[in-house]
């Protein structure tokens, strides 16, 4: 047993299964299937599988394993589920559960394609589903009711960085008997333990800090091992959200890293969060661990960092936002985030385009905002191009 292993050790040995052969760094197992010994052994296992047997790749993988072990001890859940992206992760946890005249709450500050999966996707189905402002802890409370099977919100949102009370909305959801559905890719389960906080599961895009240098799609959903066996796996492996074992172990030796690089892309973003705020060509700078953002307080509470992105309003909108765009010298234009390289964002014209200019409005994603995601770059490095950049606005 690992549990006294602090998370950093757990997150470089916890889950390890060494071959015959005793490699130090964890095998690819690179099958899609598995040979039985006799054919007696073949049919036990399509009654029941035991613990570390396998039957076919859509249903399972030593090396998957290993990354959803260690995922699961870091984040202080009883178990997890491994897929190939991160919407597979929020589609699976979402649906897997839910039928035809069950209601959910979600957040309305949601990324695009979580967005239209409640909003188009459950709605087809017959889910009825209710948006509210997450951070109006009021507005949770009026949602739901007896027909409420969960809740849904990101904390840190995207790309507006708003902060959701978990604990809070966690006791409205318990209240009547909803599960809470945190999707936790911007706080990290370096900076934020949603478990522990009261939410029941907890997903990641793996393809963001947990590979954390850009290379391949990942997800993982963490909860108990009753919703993860019992609700989503059956779910999960007959819709073929399967992870991919190469990329499994992308993800595994990702994890051996992620709480240094977090930590020091964290460290990163606060300091230039703070060089920038006063800027003259900025009309305001949004990030968690800055006392000028309005959800300061609670991100200290249920946070240790305020995490490894900052957004900014340039003034003079769009062509003023492009103009800094095109002026960065260091980081990139693209729309990852969580990488090792920083990344800089235009929303309103990427990620979030599919909106309309209201729904936009309403989340706060102006035509001059811009979003950084700090990498492993030296700091001073980054501020000296984004001040350079600046001068153009
Ligand atoms: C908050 C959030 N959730 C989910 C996803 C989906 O992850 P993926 O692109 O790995 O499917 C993303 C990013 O793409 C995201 O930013």
């Amino acid at each position: 047993m690992t549990d006294h292993w602090k998370p950093r050790t757990k997150a470089v040995h916890h889950g390890t299964r060494r071959s015959q052969y005793g490699e130090t760094s964890e095998a690819i197992f690179l099958t899609q299937g598995f040979v039985y010994d006799t054919a007696e052994q073949s049919e036990a296992r399509f009654i029941e599988l035991g613990e570390d047997e396998y039957i076919y790749g859509r249903y399972g993988n030593p090396t998957v394993r290993m990354f959803e072990e260690r995922i699961a001890a870091l984040e202080g859940a009883e178990d997890a589920f491994a897929t190939a992206s991160g919407m597979a992760a929020v589609s699976g946890a979402l649906m897997a559960g839910l039928k035809a005249g069950d209601h959910i709450v979600a957040a309305r500050a949601l990324f695009g394609s979580c967005l239209y999966i409640c909003e188009e996707i459950l709605t087809r189905y017959g889910v009825n589903v209710t948006f509210v402002d997450g951070t109006d802890i009021d507005q949770w409370r009026e949602a739901v009711h007896s027909k409420t099977k969960l809740v849904f919100f990101e904390s840190i949102s995207n790309p507006t960085l708003e902060l959701i009370d978990i604990e809070a909305v966690s006791e409205i959801a318990h209240k009547v008997g909803a599960k809470v559905i945190v999707d936790n890719v911007f706080a990290t389960p370096v900076l934020q333990s949603s478990l522990s906080l009261g939410a029941d599961v907890v997903i990641y895009s793996a393809t963001k800090h947990i590979d954390g240098q850009g290379r391949c799609l990942g997800g993982v959903v963490c909860a108990s091992k009753e919703f993860i066996r019992k609700t989503l796996e059956p779910y999960l492996k007959h819709t073929g959200g399967a992870l991919s074992p190469f990329n499994a172990w992308v993800m595994l030796k990702g994890l051996e890293t992620l709480d240094l690089r977090v930590q020091a892309q964290a460290d990163s973003a606060l300091a230039l969060a703070s060089e920038l705020e006063g800027h003259s060509a900025i009309d305001r700078v949004i990030y968690p661990g800055l006392a000028s953002h309005p959800h300061h307080a609670l991100m200290k509470e249920q946070m240790t960092k305020g995490g490894t992105v900052f957004s900014v309003v340039v003034k003079g909108g769009k062509e003023a936002a492009f103009r800094v765009l095109n002026a960065l010298d260091i980081m990139i234009i693209s729309n990852n985030l969580g990488d090792s390289k920083s990344i800089a964002t235009h929303p309103a014209t990427t990620t979030h385009q599919r909106l309309t200019t209201e729904q936009r409005a309403n989340l706060g994603i102006s035509d001059g905002l811009l979003r950084f995601s700090v990498g492993l770059e030296d700091t001073d490095d980054l501020r000296v191009d984004l001040l350079n950049a600046l001068k153009k606005v």
